[in-house]
């Protein structure tokens, strides 16, 4: 206690002496001395304040101006994992980018990252907003000037949304109403949508083809489903360039490093086996619960079509380039392949080295046995095919960033 007083009041006096150039501390005159100099700082703020303010003085962000020859977009959700993904890959596609997130989910360590690798004015801007405000996302849009939208902004876990469904009409369905609004109130002409295969339930056909019925099973996929029907009725109506992304279960990271997956810690019981299978790896977490081994497969376990983010956001690039005014292009993004957890688990214990152990248990309710796409549309048409089909590679990639951001982003995804 004392220890501690004595070392604060030090440096104090060491200061005030080299400031006033006095042997001892004069209460009267020190308050004088201190006053000035507040009110000196005052007023240079207050300097500062309106020249930043006057609009002669100071040149219009070039994230409110339209620029022959740049794509400026608006990339919700862009602290997120895929988002943050689209991002890097946009920017070294030497588009601008507007990321809007409000953290609830995402990192603004993975804004950081993207800031410090694209320091360049009228590169890259982050707004801390919440969709689901009205007005904030209408004065977003008053204020920037758009040329396409990459809506990834979501809550994205199927047994969370069985728990509470509200909050994905909420975040998904009427936040995407929200921004389609803002989109056709202030011309901003093409859409890229974050869709799944959550929104066809469980086809009995397989592979899953883009015009296979939708029957989701589940408020996300419902959710997202929702928000597909609003966007194609709208659409009929406008001349707004469309393209719904489909995508299956997305694994990795960037392979060189800089980005990665860190969902918050309190829906680590949500989680996708990724996330899960690296958490054994890494010991936060016993091992690997694998729920259903009697499913009609040839092993037993479910089987999943694993797309990787860098073919997944090579895919939105794609699409955000042939995107046609007028039309809404559906395509499935995903390898074509079915893999079984057991095939998943084997290859994420070749990544990481480690034995994990894995405890077999009965279903779980809702999951379905089967789920794998037809990729062959986006291939025809966006000239799109899977590139990073190497499940133990992807996983060796995401691995790596794991391994060495045993934190996430760190301090800086709290804000
Ligand atoms: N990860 C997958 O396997 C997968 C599969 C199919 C579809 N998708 C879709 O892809 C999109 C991105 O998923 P992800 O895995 O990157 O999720 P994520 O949780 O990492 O990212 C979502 C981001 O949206 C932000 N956000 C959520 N609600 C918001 C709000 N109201 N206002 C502002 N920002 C908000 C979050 O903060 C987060 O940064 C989602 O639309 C998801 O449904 C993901
Ligand atoms: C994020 O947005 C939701 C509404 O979708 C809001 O309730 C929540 O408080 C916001 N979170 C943060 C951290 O701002
Ligand atoms: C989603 O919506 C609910 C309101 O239904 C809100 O409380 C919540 O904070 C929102 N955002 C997230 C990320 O859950
Ligand atoms: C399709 O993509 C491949 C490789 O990604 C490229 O070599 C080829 O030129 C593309 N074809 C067309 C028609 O754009």
């Amino acid at each position: 206690m004392l220890n501690f007083n004595r070392t604060r009041s030090q440096p104090r006096s060491t200061r005030s002496m080299s400031l006033g150039g006095m042997d001892y501390v004069d209460p009267k005159r020190k308050g004088n001395f201190v006053g000035k100099v507040f009110l000196a700082a005052a007023l240079t703020a207050l300097c500062i304040i309106m020249i930043k303010r006057s609009p002669s003085l100071n040149p219009p962000s070039p994230f409110s101006i339209r620029e022959p020859g740049v794509t400026h977009v608006l990339v919700t959700g862009g602290a997120g994992y895929i988002g943050s993904h689209a991002t890097l890959r946009l920017l070294r596609e030497n588009y601008r980018v507007t990321i809007v997130d409000n953290l609830s989910r995402g990192n603004l360590g993975a804004v950081r990252v993207l800031q410090e690798l694209f320091p360049e004015p009228g590169r890259l801007q982050f707004i801390y907003a919440d969709l689901g405000d009205k007005e904030s996302v209408n004065k977003i849009f008053l204020e920037n000037k758009f040329d396409a939208v990459m809506h990834f902004a979501a809550v994205a876990y199927v047994g969370e949304s069985t728990l509470d469904p509200l909050k994905y009409y909420h975040n998904i369905t009427s936040n995407t109403l929200l921004v389609l609004e803002s989109m056709a109130k202030y011309g901003v002409k093409t859409l890229i949508y974050s869709s799944t295969c959550a929104t066809y339930g469980e086809p009995e056909k397989m592979p899953i083809i883009e015009i296979t019925e939708q029957k989701p099973i589940n408020p996300y996929g419902k959710a997202k489903k929702m928000a597909e029907d609003i966007i194609f009725d709208f659409s009929k109506n406008s001349k707004m360039a469309v393209m719904i992304l489909r995508y299956f279960n997305v694994i990795g990271s960037d392979p060189e490093g800089r980005l990665g997956e860190a969902p918050r810690p309190e829906l680590r019981e949500h989680g996708r086996i990724s996330g899960a299978c690296f958490d054994a790896a890494r010991g936060i977490t016993t091992g690997l619960k694998v729920r259903g081994t009697d499913y009609k497969t040839p092993d037993g376990t479910c089987i999943r079509d694993y797309i990787d983010v860098t073919d997944l956001v090579d895919a939105h690039v794609k699409a955000l380039e042939k995107a046609q005014p007028g039309k809404v292009g559906i395509y499935n993004v995903g390898t074509g392949k079915g893999r079984s957890v057991k095939e998943f688990v084997n290859a994420c214990k070749k990544a990481t080295g480690v034995d994990i152990k894995v405890d077999y248990l009965p279903r779980r309710p809702g999951d379905y046995a089967e789920v794998y796409s037809d990729p062959s549309k986006i291939n025809r048409e966006l000239n799109w095919t899977a590139q990073y089909t190497d499940l133990e590679k992807s996983l060796q990639v995401a691995w790596k960033w794991q391994k060495s951001h045993r934190n996430g982003y760190g301090i800086l995804s709290a804000i």
